[in-house]
């Protein structure tokens, strides 16, 4: 059996994983509660009392907007907290994967981000996550895997298909920005590939999102289909399409962060979900929910 420490294990990725672990695999989760890992010491006793083969880090400050003004905190999480697991890591001959974002890309491309591309992110929270990749690539080398992922959601947690509900539900007329262009990504897509890349012993960079390339205009819009067609939404509120610049948030997001997932896909031999696949699937989830 492969011994793993999971640390945010009540976050949404956190919670899918725990929901396919592998036979093969023996899995001790934690939350911020159990082990902050901004804490070194905590996090050195507690991967010594553990001895995992691999930790998976989901652990993340993840307020994207906030982080403009908590930068502090939002580079204690997801710079430190991910340097503290990888020295102890490397110190115990401990593998680790590290869940990361396309908002390290600064957006400026037309075409998908590769996992080699340079990184320029445009926010906070990009340039915390990107120091925290740096740190763990530098320390732990080949026993390293960051996993960069986009527009992440699942029937756990805050995301933008839940508040799009809520927000549908509530209201006649809703505006959604059209020109920041990415993939919208379930989850479950990316913890099962987390599991596959794991068995394959994949080291350095790799990019999971679900397929398919949707504005969060296009997203809001299959959002609204699905959920009719499926009882979870009774009222259907206009969708107006607005730029970026008529809704401004405190933080900067990249116009275009689709990834490249070709180098995936080639080592699980398989292509990954399309995004709408995945949003009914997490939908008809919510409705057993319900
Ligand atoms: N959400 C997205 O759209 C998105 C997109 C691309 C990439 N990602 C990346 O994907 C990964 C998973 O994201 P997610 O959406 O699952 O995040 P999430 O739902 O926000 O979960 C993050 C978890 O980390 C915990 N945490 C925060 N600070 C911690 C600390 N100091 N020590 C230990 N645990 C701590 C949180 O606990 P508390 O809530 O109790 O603080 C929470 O349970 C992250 O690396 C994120 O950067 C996310």
């Amino acid at each position: 059996m492969i011994q793993v420490v999971l640390t945010g294990s009540e976050g949404q990725l956190g919670c899918e994983l725990q929901r396919c672990v592998p036979d093969h695999y023996t899995l001790v989760a934690v939350d911020h509660e159990d082990l902050d890992i901004t804490d070194v010491n905590r996090v050195n006793t507690f991967l010594s009392t553990q001895q995992p083969d691999i930790v998976i880090n989901a652990a993340a400050y993840t307020a994207v907007d906030k982080a403009e003004k908590e930068a502090e905190l939002a580079y204690a999480v997801n710079h430190k907290g991910a340097e503290n697991l990888a020295q102890v890591c490397q110190q115990r001959s401990i593998r680790m994967v590290q869940v990361s974002t396309d908002f390290v890309f600064s957006g400026k491309h037309y075409r998908p981000y590769l996992p080699e591309d340079s990184t320029a992110p445009a926010s906070v929270y990009g340039l915390s996550k990107q120091a925290g990749d740096r740190a763990v690539l530098e320390i732990l080398g080949d026993q390293a895997l960051v996993v960069r992922t986009s527009w992440l959601y699942a029937a756990q947690g805050h995301n933008f298909v839940k508040t799009m509900l809520k927000l549908m539900q509530e209201h006649d007329s809703l505006n959604i920005i059209y020109d920041q262009v990415g993939s919208p990504t379930w989850a479950a897509t990316l913890a099962k590939s987390i599991w596959q890349l794991l068995d394959k012993r994949a080291q350095g960079i790799y990019h999971c999102a679900d397929n398919g390339v949707a504005s969060w205009y296009d997203f809001a819009v299959a959002i609204q289909e699905e959920a009719v067609q499926l009882g979870l939404l009774t009222n259907r509120p206009t969708l107006v399409p607005i730029r970026t610049e008529q809704y401004p948030t405190p933080a900067a997001r990249p116009a275009y962060s689709v990834m490249d997932k070709a180098k995936t896909e080639q080592l699980l031999q398989q292509i990954l979900p399309h995004w709408r696949e995945s949003l009914r699937n997490m939908l008809l989830e919510l409705t057993e929910l319900k």
